[in-house]
């Protein structure tokens, strides 16, 4: 079992998950992060802080699509140990719809 990064984190990218991480197995793109699954070691701490709700594990339904975005993209983004500056207009984007289909960036975040 892994905990999983799921779109709603898209255009959100609070941050708050990264700094409970024991493993720090956070990855950073442009605009989301990824958990990478074979080293979250599936403890939950992250789940809870996240104001988007985001963070889901693997064993929810309909999450398997987002469990391949976390694998290949953790493979590809630097890893994140701390919270950066979070987007002006996080909070408007909270439960928006569609988010991976319209905003989702291969681009890797700053960190
Ligand atoms: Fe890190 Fe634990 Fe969240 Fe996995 S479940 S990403 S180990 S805080
Ligand atoms: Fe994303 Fe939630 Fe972390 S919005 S960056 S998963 S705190």
């Amino acid at each position: 079992m892994t905990y999983v990064v799921t779109e709603n984190c898209i255009k959100c990218k609070f941050m708050d998950c990264v700094e409970v991480c024991p493993v720090d197995c956070f990855y950073e793109g442009e605009n989301m992060l990824v958990i990478h699954p074979d080293e979250c070691i599936d403890c939950g701490v992250c789940e809870p802080e996240c104001p988007a709700e985001a963070i889901l594990p693997d064993t929810e339904d309909g999450v398997e699509k987002m469990m391949e975005v976390n694998r290949e993209y953790a493979e590809k983004w630097p890893n994140i140990t701390q919270k950066g500056e979070q987007p002006e207009d996080a909070e408007e984007w909270q439960g928006k719809p569609n988010k991976f289909a319209d905003h989702f960036s291969p681009e890797p975040g700053n960190s």
